[in-house]
C-alpha cells in the first residue's frame, strides 16, 4: 500500500518524495552503513557521525523550507494514508466470498460484546445482544405477516426510536431495503416518494396514523400494504404490527435468506430534492454504506465512544454508527435546552451536527458549566464560520470536523486540519483518486459559462466556481430511481475535455491556496433551509393549487445569522381576488414540512413580463423582502397564531439585526 501511494504521490510532486521517505519506518530508509550486507570497515565511527549530522541537518533544513510552502502537507499525508487503510478495508470486505456485509459487521458485533451498551433511549438501555434479538423478531414478524422476500423495498416513515433501529436490521436479515422517508412530509409529496420507490409495504408509526389515513385510499389502488407501529387498528386497510412483532420469536434467521447480497446491491434508498425538482429516490448500495461508515474513522471515532444523534434516522447521517460497536445515545428530537444535560448524563463524547444544532446551542444562555462535559469530537455539515468561533469559545476544546457529501453525490470532502469555516480540504491523494473542478456559472441565466470549444471554464484558485466533480468507475453516480431525466439533468458533459463526464453537485465554492473548501452557495431550483433541500418548484406547485393563485415563483432569500435561505413566494393572485393569509397557511402547513413553508410571501400583482422565467428570479432573490425598497405587500409566517401576517418595517428591522431568529 504505502509503495502505492509513494508512486502516485511521485508522480505528483517528485521533490516531496524525500521527506516522504524520512516519515516512513526506518527499514525503509536504513543507510548502508547500518545493513550487514555493507562493508563496515570500510567506514569508521567519526564518519559515521560526521555523515549522520549532515544527513540530520540537511533533512532539518529542507523539513522547514518545506513545512513554510506546505504546512499542511504532514496532515495531508496522515489523512491519505487513513485513506489508504480505509480503501484497503472496503477492497477486503467487497472480495470476501461470501460478501461480508454492513449487517455481517453488526452481527460480528454483536456476538463479540453481547452486553456492550448499543442504544440509550429515554430512559432505556439497549444492549448490541437486545438489538440482534429485537431485530429478529421485527424480521421474523415481517416475513410472516407481510410476506417480505430478499429483494423488497419497505418504506419506512418513523421518528427517531429503537424500533427504527431494529427495522433496518431485521430488513437487513431478510435481504430488504429500506425506503427512508421524511417524517415531516405529507399529503401529495408522501404519495410522490412512495411511488418513485417500487414499495409493496409501508411501516408507519402511530404518530403519523392521521397522514398515512389521508392518504390510505391511494395506497390501496397502488396495492401498498400499510402496517402502523400500533396495537390494534380499527381503519379499514391498517395492519397493526407492534403485537406482531411482540410474538414472533428471537431466533436467528438463516443466512440464506440474503443470500443474493452483494457489493452493488442497494441497502437504502434516501429521498432527495437534489438540485431540481420533486423529491427523487438515490440508492445507496452496500459499498456506499462501507463508505458512509468509515467516515467517523476519519473523525477519529472509536469503539470506547458514546455518541449523541439527535439528527433524523432518515438522513443518511448517523444511520452507521452502530457499525463502530459504540454507544449511541439516540434522542427523539433535538432539543437545545436538554443538550448539555443529557451529554453530562450519558458521558456523550461524539456530536453529529448540523450547522443549525451548534447554532441553536449558542444561542442559548450561557451557563456556568458550559464547558463541562466530556465531548471531544463534533462531526457534522454546514457550520458557519461565525457559530464555529462562538462554539470553540463557550464550550471549550472541541476537535470541529466538517465534512461535505450528499446521499446522491459521488464524493465527499472533510476538514480534517479544522480550518474554521471549510467544508473540506483537498491534497494531491483525493485530487488523483476523486478529481473535481471548480468552473465559471452564470446566475442570472443559470447555465454553466462555456469556452469557444465547448468546454468549461476553471475559476482561478480563490475565485467562487461550480463545483463538478469526475464520474468514474470509483466514485460511480447512481442516479435517481426510476428517473432517468433527472439523472441525466445532474450529469454534466465536456468539461475539461471532449466527451468527459461529470456530476453537477449545485453547490458553489471557493478553494484557497491551501486547498481548503469554502460552500458559498446553491444554485438551481433547490435552496437549503434547516439542513433540508427545499425544492422550489414543489413549493411553487402547492401554492399554485390555491383558488385565488394564478402564478407562484418560489425562491431563497439570504438572512443574517441563517445558515442557508429561507423560502419567499412571489405570488400573482386572479383577477379581483385576495389572499386569505389564514387559509394560505392551511393549506401551507398541511401539505408542505415546517422546513419548505415560505418564510415570507411577496404579492405582485404586476408581474414583469420581459426576460425569461430565470431572469425575472434572479432579480426577485435580489430585492429580497425589505418593505422599504418593496412596494408590493409582503407577509411573514406566524406559524403561533397559525396564519401569514403583514411584514412591517419593525419586523423586518429585528429579522435584519439577528434580534429575531427564523
Ligand atoms: C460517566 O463516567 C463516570 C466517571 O468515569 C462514571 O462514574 C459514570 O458512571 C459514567 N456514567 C455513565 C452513564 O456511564
Amino acid at each position: 500500500m504505502v509503495r502505492q501511494f509513494e508512486q502516485e504521490y511521485a508522480e505528483q510532486q517528485p521533490g516531496i518524495l524525500f521527506l516522504l521517505l524520512l516519515l516512513l519506518p526506518v527499514d525503509h530508509t536504513t543507510p548502508r552503513w547500518r545493513s550487514k550486507e555493507g562493508n563496515p570497515s570500510a567506514r569508521t565511527g567519526i564518519s559515521m557521525m560526521q555523515t549522520l549530522f549532515t544527513i540530520l541537518s540537511g533533512s532539518a533544513v529542507i523539513l522547514l523550507l518545506l513545512y513554510r510552502k506546505f504546512p499542511y502537507f504532514v496532515q495531508d499525508v496522515m489523512h491519505a494514508r487513513l485513506n489508504i487503510w480505509i480503501s484497503g478495508q472496503r477492497a477486503k470486505f467487497l472480495q470476501t466470498m461470501p460478501y461480508f456485509t454492513v449487517l455481517d459487521r453488526f452481527l460480528e458485533l454483536a456476538k463479540k460484546q453481547p452486553a456492550k451498551p448499543f442504544i440509550i433511549f429515554e430512559d432505556e438501555l439497549f444492549t448490541y445482544g437486545d438489538g440482534d434479538l429485537q431485530s429478529n423478531k421485527v424480521a421474523r414478524a415481517l416475513r410472516q405477516h407481510a410476506g417480505l422476500r430478499e429483494g423488497d423495498t419497505v418504506a419506512l416513515f418513523l421518528g427517531n426510536q429503537p424500533l427504527f433501529v431494529w427495522l433496518l436490521l431485521g430488513l437487513a436479515k431478510l435481504g430488504c431495503a429500506p425506503a427512508l422517508m421524511n417524517y415531516g412530509i405529507r399529503a401529495s409529496p408522501l404519495l410522490q416518494c412512495l411511488s418513485c420507490t417500487s414499495a409493496k409495504v409501508l411501516i408507519a408509526d402511530a404518530g403519523v396514523r392521521g397522514a398515512v389515513e389521508e392518504v390510505l385510499p391511494s395506497l390501496r389502488q397502488k396495492g401498498i400494504r400499510v402496517f402502523i407501529l400500533g396495537e390494534a387498528c380499527s381503519s379499514e386497510g391498517l395492519e397493526a404490527l407492534s403485537d406482531k412483532i411482540q410474538q414472533a420469536s428471537d431466533q436467528p434467521l438463516s443466512p440464506q435468506l440474503r443470500a443474493q447480497v452483494k457489493a452493488t446491491t442497494p441497502t437504502a434508498y434516501f429521498y432527495t430534492s437534489g438540485t431540481t425538482g420533486l423529491p427523487k429516490a438515490t440508492v445507496s448500495t452496500e459499498a456506499k454504506a462501507w463508505a458512509a461508515a468509515f467516515l467517523l474513522t476519519h473523525a477519529h471515532v472509536g469503539a470506547q465512544d458514546r455518541l449523541y444523534l439527535t439528527l433524523p434516522l432518515y438522513h443518511m447521517s448517523g444511520l452507521h454508527a452502530g457499525l463502530h460497536g459504540i454507544t449511541v445515545v439516540l434522542k427523539r428530537k433535538f432539543s437545545a435546552s436538554q443538550f448539555w444535560a443529557d451529554c453530562r448524563r450519558h458521558n456523550v463524547t461524539v456530536i453529529l451536527y448540523i450547522g443549525e444544532i451548534l447554532r441553536y446551542l449558542c444561542n442559548t444562555p450561557a451557563g456556568a458549566d458550559d464547558r463541562r462535559h466530556r465531548v471531544r469530537v463534533v462531526v457534522g455539515n454546514g457550520l458557519r464560520a461565525d457559530v464555529w468561533r462562538l462554539f470553540l469559545q463557550r464550550f471549550g476544546k472541541i476537535r470541529i470536523t466538517e465534512f461535505y457529501g450528499s446521499s446522491d453525490g459521488n464524493t465527499a470532502l472533510m476538514n480534517y486540519p479544522g480550518r474554521v469555516g471549510a467544508v473540506g480540504k483537498v491534497n494531491f491523494y483525493h485530487r488523483r483518486v476523486a478529481p473535481y473542478v471548480l468552473v465559471q456559472f452564470d446566475p442570472e441565466r443559470e447555465e454553466l459559462v462555456r469556452d469557444a470549444y465547448g468546454l468549461c471554464v476553471q475559476v482561478p484558485t480563490g475565485e467562487t466556481g461550480l463545483f463538478l466533480s469526475k464520474i468514474t468507475a470509483r466514485n460511480p453516480f447512481g442516479g435517481y430511481l426510476n428517473n432517468p431525466e433527472q439523472t441525466e439533468r445532474k450529469k454534466v458533459r465536456d468539461v475539461v475535455e471532449k466527451g468527459d463526464l461529470f456530476l453537477n453537485s449545485g453547490d458553489l465554492m471557493k478553494i484557497d491556496e491551501d486547498g481548503f473548501v469554502f460552500f458559498q452557495d446553491r444554485v438551481g431550483d433547490t435552496f437549503r433551509w434547516k439542513g433540508e433541500n427545499v425544492a422550489t418548484t414543489e413549493v411553487a406547485s402547492i401554492l399554485t393549487m390555491m383558488d385565488s393563485v394564478l402564478d407562484s415563483n418560489v425562491y431563497g432569500v439570504q438572512l443574517p445569522g441563517h445558515e442557508g435561505r429561507a423560502g419567499m413566494a412571489t405570488l400573482t393572485l386572479k383577477e379581483g381576488k385576495t389572499l386569505d393569509c389564514s387559509e394560505t397557511f392551511a393549506h401551507i402547513s398541511h401539505s408542505l414540512p415546517q422546513f419548505a413553508w415560505p418564510q415570507f410571501i411577496r404579492i405582485q400583482n404586476d408581474p414583469e413580463l420581459t426576460g425569461t422565467f430565470k431572469q425575472v428570479k434572479f432579480r426577485l432573490v435580489k430585492e429580497g423582502f425589505d418593505p422599504s425598497t418593496i412596494r408590493d405587500p409582503l407577509f411573514i409566517v406566524d406559524p403561533g397564531r397559525k396564519t401569514y401576517s403583514p411584514l412591517t418595517q419593525d419586523c423586518y428591522d429585528s429579522i435584519w439585526s439577528g434580534k429575531v431568529k427564523l
